[in-house]
């Protein structure tokens, strides 16, 4: 028997709500400090596949969410595209030499860069039982060329939209070769095992309708074509943050099986404007799990009244903080357990 995650995503309203959190593999828990202090930094332990595993499986150790996600991150894609990716200590990430001044057609790819992550999926899937739902994701592709044309994270995005209006048929070029080698990585995490996918379209939110209508549905819509083709029984879990109403469309154009939603949107919105048997994953505000308190025990039974009616993944609005304690993230639990 699938676990509850899977068969919500696949559109079962069941009374018990799965629950896991984007983020729940990172510097909040305290064995992730320890390893990735002792591996000396990100990527180290992103291609350190026992590592890596060890960390998709320390949230699930501590608090038995009902899904792990796999720990790696959006930007392996453009480095398996050869730009080269660092990740500076309190600086983010840098990708170089950034698209904005240099041309797609001189990187070399290095599809070798995505195979160790299919083993860090193979080593989770054999750790673990049919009881709890493994889930792969990459990033949306236009949060992923925001990062390749500036180099790195940028205020606004500014670079990719002005590029985008500039120079419309080489950002499509950009964009088409993101969802080319996403489309290959995904299907490389689910033959390793991955249950389940997420696109996480984090900068979806700064996009003027016509632009979002090029830039997120489109290339995401073909994804997930080929994605359901090839693996009809796998949902994809869109994740356009900040998308707002553009949501509907989002839903209703793109095929995606579950729609994330961020703590912006208002579950009545949602009730009137998704249809009612469309899975929904979301919506507390990571700030309320750091806060903690009356707030956020109001918050929570408030997601679960709200989104009663479908199939309901409970997450947050998007990842959550760093500095949150744990006490508040085993408060959460204990309420949507209850
Ligand atoms: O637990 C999980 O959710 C799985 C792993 C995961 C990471 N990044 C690990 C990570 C996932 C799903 C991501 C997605 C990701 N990465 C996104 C989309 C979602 C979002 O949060 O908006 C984006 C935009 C990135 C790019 C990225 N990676 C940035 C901007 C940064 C630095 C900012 C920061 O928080 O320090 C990262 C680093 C990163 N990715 C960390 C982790 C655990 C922190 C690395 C560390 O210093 O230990």
């Amino acid at each position: 028997m699938p676990g509850i995650l899977l068969r919500t995503l696949r559109g079962e309203n069941l009374q018990a709500r799965p629950v896991w959190l984007m983020r729940q593999a990172g510097r909040y828990l305290p064995e992730y400090r320890a390893l990735r202090r002792q591996k000396g930094g990100f990527l180290a332990l992103v291609y350190d596949t026992d590592a890596a595993a060890e960390i998709t499986l320390q949230p699930i150790r501590r608090f038995g969410f009902d899904g792990a996600i796999l720990f790696s991150d959006i930007l392996i894609v453009p480095y398996a595209m050869g730009q080269d990716l660092q990740f500076l200590a309190g600086e983010g990430p840098h990708l170089s030499p950034p698209l904005v001044d240099t041309a797609l057609a001189s990187l070399h790819a290095v599809p070798e860069r995505l195979t160790p992550i299919y083993e860090t999926v193979a080593k989770v899937r054999s750790a673990f039982g049919s009881e709890r739902t493994l889930l792969g994701f990459a990033g949306s592709p236009w949060t992923v060329a925001t990062y390749m044309v500036a180099g790195e994270g940028s205020r606004d995005q500014q670079e990719a939209r002005a590029m985008a209006y500039r120079d419309r048929s080489g950002f499509q070029a950009i964009i088409d070769a993101i969802v080319e080698t996403t489309v290959t990585y995904l299907s490389g995490q689910i033959m390793a095992g991955a249950e389940a996918v997420q696109l996480f379209d984090s900068w979806a939110g700064s996009l003027a309708p016509r632009e979002f209508e090029r830039w997120v549905i489109a290339p995401n819509a073909a994804i997930v074509a080929t994605l359901k083709a090839r693996f009809p029984e796998v949902p994809v879990i869109g994740f356009p943050k900040g998308s707002g109403e553009k949501l509907a469309a989002y839903a209703r154009e793109t095929g995606v099986d579950a729609l994330g939603l961020d703590e912006t949107i208002d579950p009545l919105w949602v009730a009137r404007t998704l249809p009612a048997s469309m899975p929904v994953q979301g919506n507390l505000d990571p700030l309320l799990v750091l806060a903690g308190g009356d707030e956020l025990d109001k918050a929570v039974q408030a997601i679960l009244a709200a989104f009663a009616d479908r199939p309901h993944v409970f997450n947050l609005g998007h990842g959550i903080d760093q500095h949150t304690p744990i006490t508040h993230v085993e408060r959460l639990l204990a309420l949507v357990r209850a």
